[in-house]
């Protein structure tokens, strides 16, 4: 073809590339690791490979064909547009929410019998290093009296569901230490006692079973009980201990006006007999799932367990108020807990009271 005007032919611009949006970087020493969320993997790039890659988002072009080359394999960049997701909260939640989508390592397409060596195998491999299924804290040791259980079976379990209502006004009664008891031995509790179908097999047992199912059999719930109206119980911070239905003694005072503080000054708390604060070891769920994922199926075990607590609080006659929002750190100084490994994740308040669920503060302000 020739040039009719004999002018120079204009500079060749490599391919128009989009880059890949559903990647986020990393920096790692010198070089940058670049996790492609959707797809799960991983590419740790040294720096010339992220230039580009920040040349090409800005441009829309390159400068390196080798490089454009080898990112196109890694489906870091495309000839294409990336199809964009609509999402209704920020990129930090769309991140997890993609990333923990499609996990392939859950699926291995194998026979029954090959998934249960397979499984037998991989339980061998992680007894191995297995953490402590129940926690220790130094503390004095408290007796609990022995739980009354006879004393769930007052409603009938339709009323129980029906009855539980969350409560926003506390009349500062007391409740027992024995119904304290019972509604920790009936909802974090080994109220089956050893796991039997481990011992009669003669394997190592790496689960717990309880009232309420977990991820793994692992319970990774912690019981904290913050006393301010319990008879027969010093006003304190306590840890719960299921393998023997003992309290240890973490702090005494008097912490509920702290509490309220805690909990974003949600004065309607105020007259609860208790609270119970439920954390989560994820120290425990790192050992047996490896892919974050775990998080999501974490927070449903906390789930499972806070509604057991709800409804055998509310077998025992008692009203229940609950939240998730807390001041974390301040939290985990309180609890003495890292907030890493333990976790707080949610505050059940048991009590006494109307029941009513619109505190007389919000309701004064309808006239
Ligand atoms: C995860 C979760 C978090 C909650 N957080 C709060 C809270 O911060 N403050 C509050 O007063 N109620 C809180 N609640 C209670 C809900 O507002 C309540 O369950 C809902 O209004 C339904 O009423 P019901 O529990 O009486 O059925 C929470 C409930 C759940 C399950």
């Amino acid at each position: 073809m020739t040039n009719k005007h004999n002018e120079p032919p204009p500079p060749q611009l490599s391919v128009h590339y989009h880059v890949n949006n559903d990647i986020f970087f990393v920096f790692e020493n010198d070089c940058v690791l670049t996790w492609d969320y959707r797809k799960h993997q991983q590419f740790l790039l040294n720096l010339d490979y992220f230039k580009e890659l920040q040349l090409i988002a800005s441009t829309g072009h390159g400068n390196d064909a080798s490089i454009d080359k080898e990112l196109l394999a890694a489906n870091l960049i495309s000839e294409h547009p990336y199809p964009e997701t609509k999402w209704g909260w920020d990129v930090l939640s769309k991140i997890y929410h993609i990333g923990c989508q499609n996990v392939g390592e859950l699926e291995t397409g194998a026979s029954p019998a090959q998934l249960a060596e397979d499984y037998l195998e991989y339980c061998k491999q992680l007894a191995n290093n297995m953490p402590n299924l129940y926690t220790e804290k130094p503390g004095k040791l408290i007796d609990l009296p022995p739980p009354d259980t006879t004393s769930l079976n007052k409603i009938p379990y339709f009323d129980v569901l029906k009855q539980r209502k969350t409560s926003r006004s506390f009349n500062a009664e007391p409740i027992t230490l024995e119904q304290l008891s019972t509604m920790l031995f009936a909802s974090f509790g080994l109220i089956h006692g050893e796991w039997d179908e481990f011992k009669d097999l003669h394997l190592q047992a790496t689960a717990i079973r309880k009232a309420s199912p977990a991820s793994g059999g692992l319970h990774s719930e912690e019981t904290y009980v913050v006393a301010y109206r319990i008879n027969g119980l010093e006003n304190g911070l306590y840890h719960y201990r299921p393998q023997d239905h003992k309290l240890t003694l973490l702090q005494a005072g008097n912490f509920e006006d702290k509490v309220i503080s805690m909990n974003m000054s949600q004065f309607y708390s105020k007259g609860l007999a208790c609270g119970i604060y439920i954390t989560s070891r994820l120290d425990k769920i790192w050992w047996k799932y490896k892919h974050s994922k775990a998080y999501r199926v974490t927070m449903l075990d906390i789930g499972h367990v806070s509604q057991t607590t709800l409804l055998t609080a509310t077998a025992l006659q008692l009203k229940t108020w609950m939240t998730g929002a807390f001041r974390d750190a301040e939290l985990e100084g309180f609890l003495g807990i890292d907030g890493i490994k333990e976790t707080a994740v949610f505050f059940i308040g048991i009590g006494k009271g109307s029941g009513k669920a619109i505190p007389d503060e919000f309701l004064a302000q309808f006239g």
